[in-house]
């Protein structure tokens, strides 16, 4: 033997042990199968022999891949390519596969083709994952959700393009950053310490936080981290709920306006309750005092007689204050029943009217200021418009000093795009005409101006004031369709603004 033909030898030797091998005739019919062949498929020889390839067809591949193989070998040249077979435990199996044709040494014609295989089965497989993992990935970071790829130290490995587009910043600006970069001012480490104090083993969790944009605007978002324990990393899915926060904000807001108005109804049912009560109360109280006065009318001892009548004159003094208290209670209690008497005055000739009454109740000492619009028209009882600015000016009158002091009064067309009313709470916005009182009086602190419309609050002493000026004013302006918004500062006075409709 010639060393050449002892290294053939020697090579088809490796080759049988390393390579899957099979023989087959001109029709695929198989003639020969190697060891490696018979491991690889599970099958024994005798299953094999006699039978084509297509006993450990998986159906992985459609016909025009077959269609491909075999007409290059029938032009007689070889094929390569990864063919999916089926093993005999029903498993499918990759074959990195070469079919060669061959001749017969003496007609010289193709009789038979050899098929050298190696198994590829592991890498195939790996490539699957990778590639259905990719697209796993790719879903997420494409997805509608803003995602973040972090390490274990909680840095970004990665940022979604929708992140990106949520955030203002492009990719690289992100990379250069930490999470808390873009978390707002009273949120910064939101993130960080729901990482650290992540349950690693339950795997994920969700809060909310709020990160800051580019541009320095603020957005709520929804976070829902998950640990990856194989990778040690984090992925941190982020949504924006600025749309939904700012819902419930608005709910919350109608819920509490929707509370005060019930709180109001019931005030309003008490007091008319009360009113009615005392009412009754009060008029027999006075018509006994009157009796007593005849009474005493007839008694010779005059000074016993002087008592008694200085007495029942104090009485009817404080009958008459108890009577307008009722008085003020129940045109607290009937706002919105009656609105037949409404009329378009005239603002401005109607207030000249009231300022020349207010004479009697301001003092001279307290300077009036007026500059009233002319021919602004405002749909509004006349004795509800002189109830309204009566009580302001009397109010105003109050919170200044006795000797000195201004109180301004001014008719406006406005028109703006949003106000909130100080009593009702409600957004307001449009055109409107505006009467304007201010004064230079002691202000109104923060804490209380959300109180003043309340009915019975008052900061005035007993007997001074019954907290219920405001109440009034405010049911008067509402049934007019208007809105009241008040400014108010400590030390430098207050104002108040009605808005009617125009
Ligand atoms: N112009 C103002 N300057 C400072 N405080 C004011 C002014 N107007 C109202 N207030 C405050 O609002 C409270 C409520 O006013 P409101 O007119 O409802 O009741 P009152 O004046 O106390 O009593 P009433 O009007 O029934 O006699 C007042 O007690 C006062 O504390
Ligand atoms: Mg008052």
């Amino acid at each position: 033997m010639t060393s050449k033909e002892a290294l053939s030898i020697d090579l088809l030797y490796s080759l049988n042990e390393a390579a899957i091998i099979s023989k087959t005739d001109l029709n695929d019919v198989i003639t020969f199968v190697n060891e490696e062949f018979c491991r690889t498929s599970g099958y024994c020889e005798d299953d094999l022999i006699g039978k084509t390839h297509a006993f450990v067809n998986s159906h992985t591949h459609p016909t025009e891949f077959f269609q491909d193989l075999w007409s290059t070998i029938t032009q007689n040249q070889s094929w390569h390519g990864e063919i999916c077979n089926r093993a005999k435990t029903g498993e499918t199996y990759w074959i990195k596969t070469s079919i060669f044709p061959i001749e017969d040494q003496t007609t010289g014609l193709v009789a038979s083709y050899i098929c050298v295989g190696f198994d590829i089965t592991e890498k195939v497989k790996r490539e699957q994952q990778l590639q259905s993992q990719k697209m796993q990935y790719d879903l997420v970071t494409e997805s509608t959700d803003g995602f973040w790829h972090l390490d274990e130290a909680g840095n970004f490995v990665d940022v979604s393009e929708c992140y990106c587009h949520l955030s203002g910043y492009s990719e690289s600006e992100l990379l250069l950053l930490t999470p808390s970069d873009v978390e707002a001012e009273g949120h910064k480490g939101d993130l960080t310490y729901q990482l650290s104090t992540l349950d690693k083993s339950v795997d994920s969790k969700v809060f909310e936080s709020m990160h800051q944009r580019k541009d320095g605007t603020h957005w709520f978002v929804e976070i829902l981290i998950s640990y990856y324990p194989k990778h040690k990393n984090f992925y941190v899915f982020l949504r924006d709920i600025s749309k939904r926060k700012s819902n419930e904000r608005e709910q919350a807001a109608l819920q509490q306006q929707l509370n005060h108005l019930q709180k109001l109804e019931s005030i309003g049912r008490l007091t008319a309750g009360i009113a009615h009560d005392f009412n009754n109360i009060l008029a027999s109280i006075l018509g006994y005092n009157e009796l007593n006065k005849f009474a005493a009318e007839d008694l010779t001892e005059s000074k016993l007689k002087g008592d008694i009548l200085h007495n029942s004159s104090q009485v009817d003094i404080a009958g008459s204050r108890a009577a307008d208290l009722i008085k003020k209670m129940l045109t607290y209690c009937r706002q919105g029943e009656d609105k037949q008497s409404e009329t378009t005055l005239d603002l401005s000739d109607v207030l000249n009217k009231i300022l020349i009454m207010l004479q009697e109740i301001i003092p001279a000492t307290i300077s009036i200021e007026v500059d009233l619009l002319e021919n602004t028209r405002v749909t509004i009882d006349e004795t509800d418009l002189y109830q309204i600015i009566v009580n302001l000016f009397v109010n105003a009158r109050d919170a200044l000093d006795k000797t000195k002091g201004t109180i301004k009064l001014n008719i406006y067309l406005v028109d703006f795009s949003l106000h909130v009313c100080s009593a009702c709470r409600e957004k307001i916005s449009g055109k409107f005409v505006e009467i304007k009182i201010s004064d230079s009086g002691s202000g109104i602190d923060s804490s209380k101006l959300t109180h003043i419309f309340d009915p019975f609050f008052t900061t005035k002493d007993v007997g001074k004031g019954t907290g219920l000026g405001l109440s009034v004013v405010s049911g008067i302006i509402h049934n007019a369709n208007g809105h009241v918004v008040v400014d108010s500062e400590i030390g430098r006075g207050t104002t108040f603004k009605l808005f009617f409709p125009r």
